[in-house]
């Protein structure tokens, strides 16, 4: 075997120029024999059913007659007669001689240059090929058949872009392909390879587009196929006896929006408010969970509430985040070249991470932390970045032990900086159409590392969501920080809920959309909720404690301006000084050394005080007017 292999790179080295060129052109046309597309049963019972392109192709779930039902995918083509089919087979023969495919350049102009030759070349060879009519129908069906041919991935292109198919495996020969569907999780499809070569063949083609090498001396490929699908695949029997096989996890071109998240309830609205306000103040934010549960998917939907002026850098193993915007750069690591002991060129996550703090990210994103990057990331939040990163782990204590043991290594008063933490958890469902649905368990927000502040939490027997707000430490921060009364900043929650139930209700669930309306949101709230005629209910909390607050003198007002603990025990400034005063000094002492104002989240990590403290010492400060917070910085008051 390591002997053909030699022979076959040494092959590859020599090969002229010329003839690369050649080979290159039967690849085109050769590479989809061999691979069979059953019919649909017509005794199946039919799932569901979906347009894929219009007149051309659609798909069939379907299942045989029976108890327990057992869907199937079904990939459905319009049909070609034997004289069509032989008639394509010519023109894609003719095609790949006559055809200068543009190097680069967009799909779009290569298509176009593909169908105009076609066009040519059905006109000139009508009768000698035998296309029946040049009929506008005829026309249009080799087009798509050419497209699906030359440009795609032959019959295998529906379920490519079948963009309810998360990913498509073949462990071999004759067996079923299986896709992940997004709807009915796996199952067989129709289409099989029942041919060696093609397999093979198969395999050299995606690694070769994605300018990887395969072969028995190299047998296993991972490498990013265009449109930023992941393959990886085994070549032959070297390592896989049943012979090769291959696994494309799809890059969602549209994933999961904040709406169709609320809508499947993974989280409700008022949870989605919440984050929007600690996304749009760059606070820290880690999803837990278990594999598959879906971390990755909130955290993708939830970039989506960053403030659209921020830059936003990702870091990820395999590209899963996808950003419906543009000021993001965007990570991905790289294997290495080589072999054993002779690995060069890898590009580990802690690597991307180091580098991306260059980038002076607003926010920094890790699509999953499991090593040493872990410890950049929290650098990265102590110096005043927004961090996101999703965690494997049950639980919120499991979680901070895994941060704080190698190989991440978090040193224990790190913990604190962040801000929030989610649990989302694959549950079973009671009396449900639907047997189980993915839902945020519990939400906290951090205080240390041992302890966590409840704010909300998932009622499996309602299947409903419990929040408590007024619990909430973050909130106070944002209100303090910003000069917000905490009532001002709970009914802006409330607007902004009210927003994204309304989004709900007229299902606006495309991504972009999505990110329209919050772009707008951010740039004119109350332009956007009259444009939108969005009626904003009236909020189940007082809310003309408000108006008497302001109307007091601030002097003889109670420090109930927010925190509503405060308020609830009446603490007046006195009170309040008495028990923060230390701590305010200490602040102070520390903006003092620095001879000039100190941004707000630098006296988090300066003051060595649990966070709650913090804050009724900042607010102390500020009632006090000693400090005043300005964008996010604070200065002392002469
Ligand atoms: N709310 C959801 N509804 C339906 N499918 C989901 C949902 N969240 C995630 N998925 C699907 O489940 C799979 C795993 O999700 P992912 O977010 O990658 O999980 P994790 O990051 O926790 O491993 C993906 O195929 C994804 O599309
Ligand atoms: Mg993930």
């Amino acid at each position: 075997m390591v002997q053909e292999a030699k022979k076959e790179i040494g092959a590859k080295e020599i090969k002229t120029g010329e003839e690369k060129k050649k080979g290159k052109k039967e690849e085109l046309v050769k590479q989809w024999r061999g691979i069979d597309v059953k019919p649909l049963n017509p005794s199946f019972e039919i799932l569901d059913r979906y347009v894929l392109r219009e007149k051309f192709a659609e798909v069939i779930i379907a299942a045989p007659p029976g108890k327990v039902v057992e869907p199937i995918y079904f990939v459905v083509e319009t049909p070609l007669t034997p004289q069509e089919e032989a008639a394509l087979e010519k023109i894609k023969d003719i095609l790949t001689k006559e055809l200068d495919i543009p190097k680069i350049g967009e799909e779009e102009e290569v298509r176009k240059v593909i169908h105009e030759t076609t066009l040519k070349v059905m006109k000139k060879y009508r009768r000698a090929i035998g296309i029946p009519s040049l009929s506008d129908e005829v026309v249009q069906k080799f087009f798509y058949y050419i497209d699906r041919d030359l440009m795609g991935f032959g019959p295998l292109n529906v379920i490519m872009e079948d963009y309810k198919v998360e990913d498509i495996s073949c462990d071999g020969l004759y067996i079923p392909i299986y896709v992940w569907h997004r709807d009915f999780e796996s199952m067989p499809t129709n289409v099989s390879f029942n041919d060696r070569e093609a397999l093979d063949d198969f395999i050299i083609h995606l690694a070769h587009k994605a300018g990887k090498h395969v072969s028995s001396a190299f047998p296993i490929v991972d490498a990013m196929i265009y449109g930023k699908h992941r393959l990886a695949a085994t070549f032959r029997e070297e390592i896989s006896p049943r012979g090769s096989t291959f696994t494309i996890r799809k890059f969602r071109e549209k994933p999961f929006s904040i709406t169709e998240l609320i809508l499947s309830n993974v989280l409700n609205s008022e949870m989605g408010a919440y984050f929007w306000l600690l996304l749009e103040h760059k606070a820290s934010l880690m999803l837990i969970g278990a594999t598959g549960s879906g971390k990755t998917t909130l955290l993708n939907a939830l970039t989506t509430f960053i403030k659209p002026r921020m830059k936003i850098v990702t870091c990820e193993e395999t590209a899963e985040i996808n950003i419906p915007r543009d000021n993001w750069v965007r990570f991905v690591t790289r294997e290495s070249y080589g072999l054993g002991a002779t690995e060069r060129g890898a590009v580990a996550l802690f690597d991307l991470v180091k580098t991306s703090l260059r980038y002076r990210p607003d926010y920094l994103i890790v699509g999953e932390v499991r090593g040493e990057e872990a410890f950049v990331l929290f650098q990265a939040i102590a110096t005043g970045h927004g961090g996101l990163t999703t965690v494997h782990a049950e639980d919120v204590e499991s979680a901070v032990k895994r941060l704080m043991s190698p190989p991440m290594n978090i040193p224990e008063t790190h913990i604190s900086l962040l801000d929030a933490m989610a649990l989302i958890q694959r549950v079973q469902l009671r009396g449900k159409a639907q047997l189980f649905g993915r839902r945020v368990r519990f939400v906290w927000e951090v205080e240390d590392a041992h302890r966590y502040r409840k704010i909300a939490e998932w009622d499996p027997v309602t299947d409903t969501f419990r929040v408590n707000f007024a619990n909430s430490l973050q909130l106070e921060n944002i209100s303090i920080m910003n000069g917000v009364s905490k009532e001002d900043l709970m009914l802006e929650l409330w607007r902004r809920k009210e927003l994204l139930e309304w989004m709900r209700e007229n299902k606006i669930t495309d991504n972009d959309r999505v990110a329209s309306i919050i772009l707008s949101y951010y740039a004119d709230p109350e332009k956007l909720i009259a444009e939108a005629g969005i009626t904003v209910r009236k909020p189940p909390f007082p809310v003309a404690r408000r108006a008497e607050a302001v109307a007091k003198p601030v002097a003889a007002q109670p420090v109930s301006g927010g925190s509503p603990q405060l308020a609830a025990t009446g603490v007046s400034l006195e009170e309040l000084e008495k028990e923060v005063k230390p701590i305010a000094d200490y602040i102070v002492d520390a903006i003092l050394r620095r001879s000039g104002p100190i941004p707000y989240w630098q006296i988090f990590v300066k003051t060595p005080y649990p966070r709650d403290v913090i804050i009724r010492a900042m607010r102390y400060l500020k009632e006090k007017k000693r400090i005043d917070i300005i964008g996010g910085v604070v200065e002392l008051m002469e």
